[in-house]
């Protein structure tokens, strides 16, 4: 494993989750160590699945506490909240239903839904009321980094990375589902501990460009975290110059 503070490289998916739930952990207690509770916000997508899964085995295993935790998302995608591809049913089913963390302390962003509401109207309406309840700081942050640069919910050349009062805001993914809610750059830049975790080989240009290329956050949004804690996986880091 290679490591300076900014940046780990472990061999493989799975080593990288168990490091990025280690630190989430450690990153917590410190956090907590004179506060009762603390705001989490976490990635959604495929990657972080794993890390989400150690984190409740972990608490099962009686090895580590989410107790204080307030758990927020990144982003969401607009769709039901039992879809397969929402974030927040991902965050239920390993930290929720793996036993980690009461429901209450999962905020989720779409937490009902009117098939009938248009959908925009509904993206608009959750994305005020999450602004409302999420903390004006989040301590620790954990996203992630698409293969075309994207964090959260930001895409190149999205509107909202122009963003400088809101917190929370609908954006439009290139990909399915195509509306989103997503943290803002402001919110990103306001939270006390950032983490990115990537893994696999399709990521490797992208990590480059965040962490190496020219600046220029309308094409690879993962640019305004380029100074957070970075966990790579190598294939993930392949094309990371020394
Ligand atoms: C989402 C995520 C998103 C994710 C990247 C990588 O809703 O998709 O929050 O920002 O971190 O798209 O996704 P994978 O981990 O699935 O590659």
């Amino acid at each position: 494993m290679s490591h300076d503070e900014r940046l780990t490289v472990v061999e493989d998916a799975e080593a990288a989750a168990q490091v990025v739930a280690d630190l989430l952990l450690r990153l917590a207690e410190k956090e907590l160590c004179d506060r009762p509770s603390l705001g989490v916000a976490l990635a959604g997508g495929s990657t972080p699945r794993r890390c989400y899964e150690l984190l409740a085995l972990a608490v099962r295993e009686g090895r580590a506490s989410l107790a204080g935790w307030d758990v927020f998302l990144g982003d969401e995608r607009v769709v039901s909240p039992d879809d397969a591809g929402s974030n927040g049913r991902m965050l239920r089913d390993t930290l929720v239903n793996g036993g980690a963390l009461p429901a209450a302390r999962l905020h989720r962003m779409v937490d009902a839904w009117d098939p009938t509401e248009p959908p925009e109207a509904a993206a608009e309406r959750a994305a005020v009321r999450y602004a409302a309840a999420l903390p004006a700081t989040l301590d620790v942050l954990l996203l992630g980094i698409g293969a075309d640069g994207h964090t959260a919910s930001l895409f190149p050349g999205s509107p909202a990375l122009q963003e400088r009062e809101r917190a929370v805001l609908v954006t439009h993914a290139p990909v399915e589902p195509h509306l989103r809610i997503s943290l803002t750059p402001p919110a990103l830049a306001a939270a006390r501990h950032v983490v990115v975790l990537a893994s696999g080989a399709s990521k490797a240009a992208a990590v480059r460009s965040a962490l190496q290329g020219t600046p220029d956050v309308q094409a690879t949004p993962a640019q305004l975290v380029r100074h957070a804690h970075w966990v790579l996986d190598r294939p993930a880091a392949a094309q990371l110059r020394p």
